[in-house]
């Protein structure tokens, strides 16, 4: 073949190469040992001495614009390759991570546990009660009868006659009372139901409730546990104040309001009732309330998660949306 038709034609092939397989295969079928040039080359030997230098020179002359040609080619399609890759193995380190997620506490439950410890660091013992109760438990015991107006306070759920989801935790207090002498120092925390249903209200929610009695508990005491615990749990610089109030189970009873710079709208806050366990309560367990006596005190712990991390309306707590959760 003539010699420059070869080499154009070579080049053309190594040009157009699409691999580095393609390009093996061009420089065997031109440089290999049966290659078309390597044969030309090969017949130098039968060429006439004064021919052979110049057909030499253009033999190696070619072979060299080949050679050059295929490394050429060769680096450029490694490049490309590299380039390939490196594009289809890019991170995007901008978008959104995709590792597992961590859970975490609902707010109704942190706020719950938080209590708890609080408690416990003033010598109170937790205990469990039960959602479905008597209305024996929920109201009879508790000074609350059944033809009393009271009863209306707590628009309530029957299970059937007789048998109520409970509207309160105050029947633990009953129930443990019955259950053991004084002194003592408990609280418990749970889910409560009452038929109410608006932004601050849920059929279901959770309660948190305390009562301490001994030979000599006062008002006073009543007053610096519970100081002591908001303080705890809304910082040193909440302030808290009193306020009268009626519950059948306490006598006297009263409420505690909240307020603090910068949060809620600088108002008061209604944030738990309380007051000395009545003697009729007392008289129902079986105690004499001249020998005893004691405090109690209940309050929203929705309510309290709500105030604490600025959620407005209950039923956001429990939608259980991931997206809001995840906020508190
Ligand atoms: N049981 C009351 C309620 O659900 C809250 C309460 C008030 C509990 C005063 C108490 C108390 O123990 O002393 O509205």
């Amino acid at each position: 073949m003539d010699l420059s038709r070869l080499v154009d034609e070579a080049l053309r092939e190594i040009d157009t190469a699409v691999d580095e397989n393609a390009l093996i295969q061009v420089r065997a079928r031109v440089l290999g040992k049966q290659g078309a040039l390597s044969l030309q080359l090969r017949e130098l030997g039968t060429l006439a001495p004064e021919a052979r230098a110049a057909r030499g020179k253009d033999l190696n002359d070619a072979k060299m614009r080949i050679e050059a040609a295929a490394t050429a080619r060769l680096e450029a399609l490694r490049a490309t390759a590299s380039a390939t890759r490196l594009a289809s193995e890019r991170i995007d380190v901008s978008l959104p991570a995709c590792g597992p997620s961590l859970g975490h506490m609902h707010p109704v439950r942190r706020v719950e546990s938080e209590l708890i410890e609080i408690f416990a660091g003033l010598g109170f013992e937790w205990v469990d009660g039960r959602e479905v109760e008597t209305e024996h438990y929920n109201f009879d015991a508790l000074n609350i009868p059944a033809d009393h107006p009271a009863r209306e306070m707590q628009d309530t759920f029957f299970v059937r006659p007789g048998v109520v989801l409970r509207t309160h935790t105050s029947p633990v207090q009953v129930r443990t009372m019955e259950k053991r002498k004084p002194p003592l120092q408990v609280i418990t925390t749970g889910r409560v139901y009452r038929h109410d249903k608006d932004t601050s209200h849920s059929p279901m929610f959770h309660q948190l409730e305390g009562f301490l009695v001994d030979d000599r508990a006062t008002f006073v005491e009543l007053k610096g546990v519970l100081y002591a615990v908001l303080r705890s749990l809304f910082g040193q610089n909440v302030e808290m104040r009193f306020r009268k109030n009626f519950f059948p189970f306490t006598e006297p009873s009263g409420e505690i309001d909240i307020r603090r710079e910068g949060s809620w709208g600088g108002r008061w806050m209604e944030i738990l009732g309380c007051g000395m366990v009545h003697p009729n309560v007392l008289r129902n367990v079986g105690y004499d309330p001249d020998l005893c006596q004691g405090f109690a005190f209940g309050m929203g712990l929705d309510r309290i998660a709500m105030l604490k991390y600025g959620i407005d309306e209950i039923r956001v707590l429990f939608e259980n949306d991931q997206r809001v959760l995840e906020r508190f």
